[in-house]
């Protein structure tokens, strides 16, 4: 099975978690793309689900497709997210935003019943940090931010590179209008204690750490798709 192989028998996995009249929160990325055009197929047959997307790029894809899109304004609890990942451990603790979503990603999953996450078998980490970990920060101050950052890894006995991240030569700019530093740290024994760190910087929006957020990932393999489900 090639990689993609594994990610599309994953999304398709997550269609036992959604069933008509569900408010769905759609995640963005390559995997996260196959579960969206499969709903879309699905909802064409009958299917009827009002979803949110986590990006520009997913709502410009899901209503191309013809998904009929809702608001978390208007729906402020949802039933279900699916989303794709950059590593996840055997807590369910997840690195997000390799495409820079993770802000709203997080705003929507968190929002939702349940956050199932698809993945191929490459994203599976016995310890978080082999992907460098996304902080997404307010462009206002942003050196200042990152000794801050710097700091943080340090109480955590952790080193880490920090690079800006850039698109075509320039500073990445996210959907809400923030920059993205790469912090490449290596593994990240206690991510529960780097998160309430990074989460009390000020400058710093948020990032790619999801704790407690994720409670079921499919993870498609050479031997099918494995469920890992949080007791
Ligand atoms: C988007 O910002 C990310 O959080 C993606 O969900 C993550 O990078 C997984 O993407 P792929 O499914 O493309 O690997």
């Amino acid at each position: 099975m090639t990689t993609e192989d594994q990610k599309k028998a994953a999304a398709l996995a997550a269609f036992d978690y959604v069933k008509s009249g569900m408010k769905v929160g759609l995640g963005t990325g390559t995997t996260a793309n196959h579960f969206i055009r499969e709903l879309a197929a699905r909802a064409k047959g009958g299917l009827d689900v009002e979803c949110v997307a986590s990006s520009r790029a997913t709502f410009k894809l899901a209503s191309d497709l013809g998904l009929k899109m809702t608001t978390l304004e208007k729906h402020p609890h949802l039933d279900v997210t699916v989303d794709g990942t950059d590593e996840f451990d055997a807590s369910f603790q997840l690195i997000k935003g390799g495409g820079g979503a993770l802000l709203v990603e997080k705003i929507v999953a968190s929002s939702s019943r349940y956050m199932v996450v698809i993945a191929d078998q490459s994203k599976k980490v016995a310890t978080l940090g082999r992907f460098p970990l996304p902080v997404e920060v307010v462009p206002f101050g942003i050196n200042a931010t990152a000794w801050k950052i710097e700091r943080a890894l340090r109480i955590c006995n952790l080193k880490g590179k920090l690079v800006l991240r850039q698109k075509q030569g320039k500073p990445f700019v996210t959907d809400s209008g923030n920059a993205i530093i790469d912090v490449a740290i290596g593994a990240i024994p206690d991510a529960r204690r780097l998160d309430h760190l990074l989460g009390s910087i000020p400058g710093v929006v948020d990032h790619g750490l999801f704790i407690d957020i994720c409670g079921i990932v499919l993870m498609g393999t050479d031997d099918g798709v494995k469920t890992f489900r949080k007791a």
